[in-house]
């Protein structure tokens, strides 16, 4: 799991301005609510008088208030009030938490987990045809599954297991000429793609059959954005496509929360809709159901714990980006994180930490930068 990224934290209409959310993601408690205006907010859910959940109190003049002994944060994660002290009393300069930067797109919350300002950022995976006339997008589908998120975005990157897992499109071992058709690779500004014409075009269902005007194949592709963001494009012919977008939540090293949105610009009629997500989802099942069963459920730090072969190009790819990400010193030390849980409350350091001091948390433990790493700075730094 990776610090610096952006990801999805809930559905707009789950964060309110009555009651606040807890939330766990990257194996840490955040807390989201919305002041009066409807602006958002994504604190750090711990209390730093001591060790209050923040997500189990309530929010009061656009403040969380902690439920222990009352102290309120405001969106910008500084305390406000002390009740202790009085309602009129200064609270000291150390009295916040982590806040965190917040973008809210296509029906989701989305906060920046990680300390790098603005300009530094890796950006949201974007959907450009969100909102266009052509485009007829599902409502926002959130699957809560018992695998890492890395397993997950693997099994989009995954031309392979097509054949197996989807009946609907595969034919389930009984060709015996079958192998995978090849498929491009390339690199792209925060992962890489995968596509090409898929073996099976014939769909055996007749919602699909009805996009399809029977010639030429099926042209489909994966693209990964970060560590925990994809799309799946499904071009049925050159006219009739699916953009399917997956924005994921690692919950903990064991858990997952995919939030999902299908695009269409073909069956535009919004009676198709219920069908058009029975199969979304008919699908996104066939994959839970192996993907749960894997073990190890997470990704094996080195590929030679596996048998990798050239279908799995772009899973391979996929982990190398990852290991860039963690040459940048963002890989969370999940090891040192559960051993001092317990005894030392973490949060991840958010843009605020950069410019100023005076913070009561601990910064979650991350995997030092590489020697590479610290060999280009020291460099940079001697001229
Ligand atoms: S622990 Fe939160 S107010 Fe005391
Ligand atoms: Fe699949």
């Amino acid at each position: 799991m990776y610090i610096n990224f952006w990801y999805p934290i809930a559905k707009s209409e789950e964060i309110t301005a009555e009651k606040p959310l807890k939330i766990e993601i990257l194996s840490l408690n955040f807390v989201a609510f919305r002041d009066e205006a409807g602006q958002a907010h994504v604190l750090s859910d711990i209390c730093v008088h001591r060790g209050g959940s923040l997500g189990e109190g309530w929010i009061q003049d656009d403040c969380v208030v902690c439920p222990y002994h009352g102290w309120r944060y405001g969106g910008d994660g500084k305390c406000t009030t002390i009740p202790s002290i009085g309602y009129e009393g200064k609270p000291p300069a150390r009295a916040k938490v982590d806040s965190y930067p917040v973008q809210e797109k296509y029906g989701i919350v989305f906060a920046f987990l990680g300390d790098l300002s603005a300009e530094e950022r890796p950006p949201l995976l974007e959907i450009e045809e969100y909102g266009t006339g052509e485009w007829r997008h599902s409502e926002v589908i959130v699957l809560n599954v018992d695998y890492y998120y890395e397993r997950s975005i693997e099994n989009g990157l995954d031309p392979a297991h097509n054949e197996f897992v989807h009946p609907t499109h595969g034919f389930s071992g009984a060709k015996s000429d079958y192998r995978v058709p090849d498929f491009d690779l390339k690199d792209l500004e925060l992962g890489c793609y995968c596509g090409g014409a898929m073996e099976s075009s014939e769909y055996k269902d007749d919602t699909m059959k009805q996009v399809r005007d029977g010639a030429g194949k099926t042209v489909a592709g994966t693209g990964t954005h970060g560590p925990n963001s994809m799309y799946t494009y499904i071009n049925f012919t050159p006219e009739n496509a699916f953009h399917q977008y997956m924005w994921e939540a690692p919950i903990n090293e064991n858990q997952t929360r995919i939030f999902f949105l299908n695009l269409r610009n073909c069956m535009l009629d919004p009676g198709m809709d219920e069908r058009v997500l029975e199969r979304n989802l008919e699908i996104a099942h066939q994959d839970i159901a192996i993907l749960s069963k894997l073990d190890p459920i997470r990704t094996p730090y080195s590929n030679t714990r596996e048998v990798l072969m050239p279908a799995d190009k772009a899973v391979a790819r996929y982990r190398e980006w990852m290991k860039g990400w963690e040459r940048r010193g963002w890989r969370i030390d999940v090891g040192t994180l559960r051993s001092k849980r317990g005894d030392i409350g973490f949060a991840i350091p958010s843009p605020d930490r950069r410019t100023s001091g005076n913070w009561v948390l601990d910064e979650i433990p991350l995997l030092p930068e590489s020697a590479e790493q610290r060999a280009t700075a020291d460099d940079a730094a001697t001229g």
